[in-house]
C-alpha cells in the first residue's frame, strides 16, 4: 500500500499500491500502455494495445544547484540573473504603469499548472503548478556563474543590454556588479567579425585544445567548491556560431573528436569543446543556440560516459507561436501551403546574425519546425509534398532587444477556399528567454534524478534516462532526440510528453482529456 504519508513539503501524495514513498525516494511501479502497429499483406493495419511495466525512482532530496552560462554577460544572461535575484529578494519596483513585482511568467515549470485529476466530491478539475508535480529544485535557490569573451561585470552587461527597467535596475545593480564572468575561448572564425570588439576576456589560444577542455572542467569544479555546490547544470547562451562541418575523421565519432581537440583542428567549435569538458565532467550541457555544437562524436562521447545533453535553440517567440498555429491549423484539416516569417532585431544576437554564416544556423533550425505535422497528416499532403517556408532575419539596431516577428500562414480550405493569417508578434527576447534558461535547468536536474527499470531486470539495476534529453523539446527550437527517434515539433506533444513523464514518475496515469466521468451518467 501506499506508505509514508506526505512531508509538508510534498502538496500531494499518491495513495496506490503502486506508489511507495520513502525518507529519500518516491518508488512507483508504472505500467505504459501504447500501440503496436503492423501493416498486413492487402496494406490494412493492426493495432494491438501494448503493455510494458516500468519501476521508476526519484530522488526526493532536493539539491543545491548551481546553473552556469555561457555567454553569461549577453542579453539573456544579464536578465536571467537580475530576474533570478528580484524573484529571491521579492523585490517590487517602479514603472509608468505603476508597481510591478518579480514573477516567473513565461516559466512553464513556475507560471503554469497542471491538472492532478478531479475532485471526488465536486467533480471539479483539481489543477497544481507544475512546479509540485515531482520533487523540483526552487528557482530562487539557483546559484548563478558563467563565462563571457567580454569581460563586463552583470551590472555594465545589463545596461549594455537595454532589457530591464532603470528602477529594476537599480535594485539589483550592487549585487549584479560584484558578478564577473570567467574568461572563455574565442574561435574567431566561429562568431561573426562584428563580435571582436567586445572579445576582451579570453583564455589564452584560438583553436580547440586539451588545456581549453581541462581550464572548463576545473572551472566547474571550482565553482562547484566555492559554493558548496551539489550539482552544475552548463548552458550555452553565448553567440550563435557557424555550423561546422561534419567530417570523417574528425568529428564523426567520439575518438576522432577527441583527437580533433588535442591537434587543435579548425572545424571544433568553442560551443563543442564545452560540451566535450561538460560530458567529461559529467554536468548536463544544453545548447540554447542553433549552431550543431553536438556533433556525431559529441554525442557518442555523452552516451559514453551517460552524461545528459540537450538542444538546440531556445524556442521563445515565433517559433513557439509556430508550432502551437501549425499544429492547430494542420490537425484541423486545413492544408496550410505557404509560412513566410520576417523577423527584424537590434540586439547584439541580431548584429551578430547579421553575418550570413550565423543566420545559416538560425534559418536551419527555424526551418525544419513544421515537418512532423505535415509528414503524419497523410490526407493532406502527398508523401513529399511540404509547405513553402521561407525564414528572413535583418539587422534593425532601433529596435533593440524587442523583436519583431511578422508571419503569414496561408492555407487552403474547403473547396478551393483560402485562409490567409498575418501575425505580428512583438518579442522581448530577453524576457520570453530568461524564463527558458530556467525551466531547462529545472528539467534537466530533474531528469538526474529519476531512474527506471524494467520490471524484468534484476533487483536494483536502474538507470538514467538516454544521454539525449527529448523531454527538454518543448524549450527548444530544433529539438535533439536520441540517434534514430523520431522529432517532435508540435508544441501541445511536447508539453504533454513532460507533463505525463512526470506523472508517470509518481505512478499517474497520462492525462488524457476524455472526461468520461462527465459524459457517461
Ligand atoms: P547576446 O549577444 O546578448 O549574448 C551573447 C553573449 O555571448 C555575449 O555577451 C558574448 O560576449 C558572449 N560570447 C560569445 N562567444 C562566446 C564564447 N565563446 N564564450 C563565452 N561567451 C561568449 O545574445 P542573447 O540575446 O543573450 O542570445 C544568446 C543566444 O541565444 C544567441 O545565440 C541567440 O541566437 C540565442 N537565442 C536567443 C533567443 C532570445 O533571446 N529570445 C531565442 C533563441 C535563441
Amino acid at each position: 500500500q501506499g506508505t509514508t504519508p506526505a512531508t509538508a513539503k510534498d502538496l500531494f501524495v499518491v495513495s496506490s499500491p503502486n506508489v511507495e514513498y520513502t525518507d529519500d525516494f518516491i518508488k512507483t511501479k508504472y505500467t505504459y500502455r501504447t500501440t503496436a502497429v503492423s501493416q498486413g499483406p492487402n496494406g490494412n493495419y493492426v493495432a494491438v494495445p501494448k503493455e510494458t511495466l516500468y519501476d521508476f525512482k526519484v530522488d526526493r532530496k532536493i539539491p543545491k544547484v548551481g546553473v552556469m552560462l555561457v555567454g553569461w554577460g549577453g542579453n539573456n544572461g544579464s536578465t536571467v540573473t537580475a530576474g533570478i535575484i528580484a524573484n529571491k529578494r521579492g523585490l517590487v519596483w517602479d514603472t509608468k504603469d505603476g508597481t510591478q513585482g518579480a514573477n516567473y511568467y513565461g516559466s512553464v515549470i513556475m507560471g503554469s499548472t497542471t491538472k492532478l485529476g478531479t475532485d471526488s466530491a465536486t467533480g471539479n478539475d483539481i489543477n497544481i503548478p507544475f512546479h509540485d508535480l515531482l520533487p523540483m529544485v526552487h528557482p530562487n535557490d539557483l546559484v548563478v556563474g558563467g563565462w563571457d569573451i567580454s569581460s563586463l561585470d552583470l551590472a555594465s552587461a545589463m545596461d549594455r543590454a537595454c532589457v530591464l527597467q532603470p528602477s529594476l535596475k537599480s535594485l539589483v545593480r550592487k549585487e549584479l556588479a560584484t558578478m564577473k564572468p570567467l574568461p572563455s575561448i574565442y574561435y574567431p572564425d566561429f562568431i561573426a567579425a562584428n563580435q571582436e570588439e567586445r572579445a576582451d576576456n579570453l583564455i589564452p589560444g584560438t583553436k580547440a585544445s586539451n588545456a581549453h577542455v581541462e581550464q572548463i572542467r576545473k572551472d566547474i569544479q571550482n565553482f562547484k567548491a566555492e559554493n558548496s555546490l551539489d550539482k552544475v547544470i552548463v548552458q550555452w547562451t553565448a553567440n550563435t556560431e557557424r555550423f561546422a562541418d561534419i567530417l570523417e575523421g574528425v568529428n564523426d565519432t567520439a575518438d576522432n573528436l577527441l583527437k580533433s581537440i588535442e591537434n587543435g583542428h579548425d572545424e571544433v567549435s568553442p560551443s563543442t569543446v564545452f560540451a566535450v569538458a561538460c560530458i567529461q565532467e559529467g554536468v548536463p550541457f544544453i545548447n540554447g543556440s542553433p549552431q550543431n555544437t553536438f556533433v556525431p562524436g559529441a554525442i557518442q562521447l555523452a552516451e559514453r560516459h551517460n552524461a545528459f545533453i540537450g538542444g538546440d535553440d531556445f524556442k521563445s517567440g515565433q517559433t513557439k507561436m509556430k508550432s502551437a498555429l501549425v499544429d492547430f491549423l494542420i490537425s484541423a484539416g486545413i492544408k496550410l501551403t505557404s509560412i513566410a516569417s520576417y523577423n527584424h532585431l537590434g540586439n547584439n544576437d541580431g548584429m551578430n546574425l547579421s553575418s550570413q554564416r550565423q543566420f545559416r544556423s538560425k534559418e536551419i533550425s527555424k526551418s525544419n519546425v513544421v515537418d512532423d505535422m505535415v509528414a503524419a497528416n497523410t490526407v493532406l499532403y502527398k508523401e513529399g509534398e511540404h509547405p513553402d517556408h521561407t525564414v528572413v532575419i535583418k539587422y534593425m539596431p532601433a529596435v533593440g532587444d524587442d523583436k519583431r516577428a511578422l508571419d503569414e500562414y496561408y492555407a487552403e480550405i474547403f473547396l478551393g477556399g483560402h485562409q490567409t493569417i498575418s501575425i505580428f508578434n512583438v518579442c522581448e527576447d530577453s524576457l520570453l528567454a530568461s524564463p527558458l534558461i530556467i525551466d531547462l535547468v529545472l528539467v534537466a536536474e530533474m531528469m538526474t534524478r529519476i531512474q527506471w527499470k524494467t520490471h524484468a531486470d534484476e533487483a536494483d539495476k536502474f538507470a538514467g534516462f538516454h544521454s539525449v534529453l527529448s523531454i527538454l523539446s518543448y524549450m527548444l527550437k530544433a529539438p535533439m532526440t536520441p540517434t534514430g527517434t523520431p522529432v517532435i515539433n508540435a508544441l501541445a506533444k511536447q508539453r504533454a510528453a513532460l507533463t505525463n513523464i512526470f506523472r508517470a514518475c509518481v505512478g499517474l496515469e497520462p492525462e488524457n482529456d476524455m472526461t468520461l466521468e462527465h459524459k457517461l451518467f
